[in-house]
């Protein structure tokens, strides 16, 4: 599984990138809108600061105005790859970056079928949002499998990438479903690292070790 984050904090960025865990970052319009700074700028530094691919999404509506900032994008970084979302008019526009070596991630997801089009065209990710179906009473986390499974059928290489992921147990069951990849908001990745069953082993270790009186362990 791949993870990457779901951010466009530089800091929590930077730090998550140090534990070698982290595959790539997606970006959105809504988390650049935190950020506070020059959007071009932050979006920089992260294709600078991240090994993988870093997900930059248009913020054009027009097709063709669409097509023009994706390639514009494309351009900033050989990491990037262009977030486009769902819509019937911006399928010709994914064919033909698709053609022309863009990478894409298709976002906005919610139904097989949508995906199944997208993967056809040989986007390189396909965004179900997770959270936004379990929002309204519907198992967001169902159509991550579905989705799984028509790839398996059809052999299509477009990866899945669970997105909108707002607890453990999403990631939980993304994982357990054999997700290709899942972007995850920080803090859940803050939640996992402390286990209190872990903590407790140490000190028990440490106690024992420390009633043996012996400076080293080798000694
Ligand atoms: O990757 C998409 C994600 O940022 C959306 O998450 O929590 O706003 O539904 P959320």
């Amino acid at each position: 599984m791949k993870i990457f984050l779901d951010t466009a904090d530089r800091d929590l960025i930077k730090k998550w990138i140090s534990t070698g865990i982290i595959d790539g970052v997606t970006t959105n319009p809504s988390l650049l809108s935190t950020q506070g700074d020059n959007p071009k700028q932050v979006l920089l530094d992260i294709c600078k600061m991240v090994p993988g691919d870093v997900s930059i999404e248009v913020v054009e509506k027009e097709p063709e105005s669409v097509y023009k900032q994706a390639k514009e994008i494309a351009a900033i970084s050989k990491n990037v790859v262009v977030k486009i979302p769902f819509a019937h008019e911006y399928l010709p526009v994914i064919a033909k970056l698709v053609k022309e070596n863009v990478k894409i991630n298709v976002t906005l997801i919610f139904s097989v079928l949508q995906a199944l089009l997208v993967s056809k065209l040989g986007v390189t990710y396909i965004s179900p949002f997770v959270g936004r179906w379990d929002d309204i009473d519907i198992d967001g986390m169902k159509l991550v499998q579905d989705l799984m499974k028509m790839k398996k059928n059809y052999g299509f290489k477009s990866e899945i990438l669970a997105a909108s992921i707002r607890n453990v147990m999403h990631w939980h069951y993304a994982t357990l479903i054999g997700t290709n990849v899942v972007t995850l908001p920080p803090k859940l990745l803050e939640q996992i690292m402390n286990h209190p069953l872990t903590t407790q082993g140490i000190e028990k270790f440490d106690n024992d070790w420390k009633s043996l009186g012996k400076e080293n362990l080798l000694d």
